[in-house]
């Protein structure tokens, strides 16, 4: 299902927006597929992609592997696909879905944490690129595959960089990778159980703004590739953050992939062979192509604030209760109202609070909210929770607003439950209890 937008494309004179495209057809986009809504804008993924393809010197080759958790639409991967990008997958299921998204096994990269063998077997089968982060299961993978499947490996680099102790990944306390001090023992087992070592990978976690934060750990990535001679590429993972706040700073993508290119030039000289540079990118890509429309169930005045209340919840908007994530929030129904402080909250039975002490144009039942950044780890993360089912998925794409996935129904939540007629009388109080008494 598809309609052609009515407006010019414009921005909203007095939208204050965070989202790189105009929201003026929101009103519509809910007429059409209800509210809540997660909208997306092909311009904006595309128009990341190329910028983070070109911040890298021309020379060198470079491949972006989005991070299919951050938003696993179909249509989005299919639209990465047709870019020319690669996938980066953390399941099986990630990975049948870059299939059914057109992508070649050798386009996905399987980066699983804390998975058995198993897996990792079944992805060989399919044949993806493989990436290890655990030396006990490196053991395993040489002992079921040897040299006959080459293999890439994720180093930790015990770096704290990230916006919340939940995606900081790369320090000495974190689960993910093999740490740096294990190199010898890394070395030991490549050695004598004959892997070929393709790939080096870290990925330290999400929101890095700081440049020479992610440059320490891609200096001691480089160091340490020079100990691995049949290497084709390294992957330094991603964590580029983008702006949540209006003004506030994103990663300077120019900048780095300025510093990088020089940096990675020098190592492949010293290396004596080009390799490839991989960056796996989720949020940079995504997130401000995406706006999340809710509707206003009420407001509510207490002693402390004005709750503005809406039609949804943690369990479609995760990241404020997840990471304390500020995401801005706009009343987009009543650009003249007065602005009055309000504490926006959902309508799941726990403290659901998605942003306090706001500034908005006066909320009204009925109004539109616009929550900003909603293209990254929201609908992907997004559950069933309170028995509330899934919001409808659209992607604006030219002048036309394509639904790419529908609002889940009550067959939803019902889906895989298997009734089998048991407790169809009524308990009588007290009967069954003396037939279960503990014999004495
Ligand atoms: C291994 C790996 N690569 C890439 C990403 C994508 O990170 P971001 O969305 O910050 O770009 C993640 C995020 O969790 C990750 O764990």
């Amino acid at each position: 299902m598809a309609f052609l937008l009515k407006s010019p494309g414009t921005f909203a004179a007095n939208t204050l927006t965070m989202t790189k495209f105009p929201l003026n057809d929101a009103a519509q986009w809910v007429e059409a597929f209800g509210a809540p809504l997660y909208v997306y804008d092909a311009k904006t993924i595309r128009g990341q992609y190329f910028r983070m393809k070109q911040a890298f010197e021309p020379s060198i080759e470079v491949d972006i592997h989005y991070a299919c958790k951050a938003l696993n639409n179909l249509n989005i991967l299919k639209l990465m696909r047709s870019l020319g990008a690669g996938l980066d997958a953390v399941s099986l299921g990630e990975i049948e879905l870059g299939l059914h998204a057109g992508f070649r096994p050798d386009q996905i990269l399987f980066t699983p944490n804390g998975v058995g063998i198993h897996e990792i077997k079944a992805a060989v089968e399919i044949g993806v690129l493989i990436n290890i982060d655990n030396l006990e299961t490196l053991e395993e993978f040489a002992n079921e595959f040897g040299s006959s499947v080459p293999v890439c490996v994720r180093i930790n680099p015990h770096i704290m960089a990230g916006g919340n102790s939940k995606i900081s990944v790369g320090h000495i306390d974190s689960k993910f990778g093999i740490s740096i001090h294990q190199i010898r023992h890394l070395h030991r087992i490549v050695q004598n159980m004959g892997l070929h070592v393709h790939g080096l990978h870290m990925h330290t976690g999400s929101d890095i703004l700081d440049i020479d934060a992610f440059m320490r750990g891609a200096d001691l990535l480089m160091d340490l590739a020079h100990d691995f001679k049949e290497l084709n590429y390294i992957d330094f993972g991603s964590g580029f953050k983008v702006g949540y706040k209006p003004g506030e700073s994103a990663t300077d993508i120019e900048s780095f992939g300025n510093k990088m290119s020089t940096r990675f030039k020098e190592f492949c000289l010293e290396y004596g062979r080009d390799l490839k540079l991989i960056f796996e990118p989720g949020k940079f890509l995504v997130s401000e192509a995406g706006v999340f429309i809710t509707k206003v169930n009420s407001t509510k005045t207490t002693p402390s604030t004005v709750f503005a209340q809406v039609n949804s919840g943690f369990n479609h908007f995760p990241r404020p209760m997840m990471y304390d994530a500020y995401h801005h929030i706009e009343n987009i129904s009543n650009p003249d109202g007065e602005q009055r402080l309000y504490t926006i909250v959902g309508y799941v039975c726990e403290t659901d609070t998605f942003g306090y002490d706001r500034k908005l144009n006066e909320v009204r039942n009925g109004d539109l909210l616009a929550f900003h950044n909603a293209g990254a780890y929201c609908s992907s993360m997004s559950s069933q929770y309170n028995s509330r089912v899934r919001p409808a998925e659209v992607l604006i794409e030219g002048d036309q607003a394509y639904l790419i996935r529908e609002r889940e129904t009550m067959d939803d939540l019902l889906r895989g439950t298997i009734e089998h007629g048991l407790y169809q009388d009524i308990v009588i109080q007290g009967k069954e209890e003396a037939e279960i008494a503990v014999p004495s």
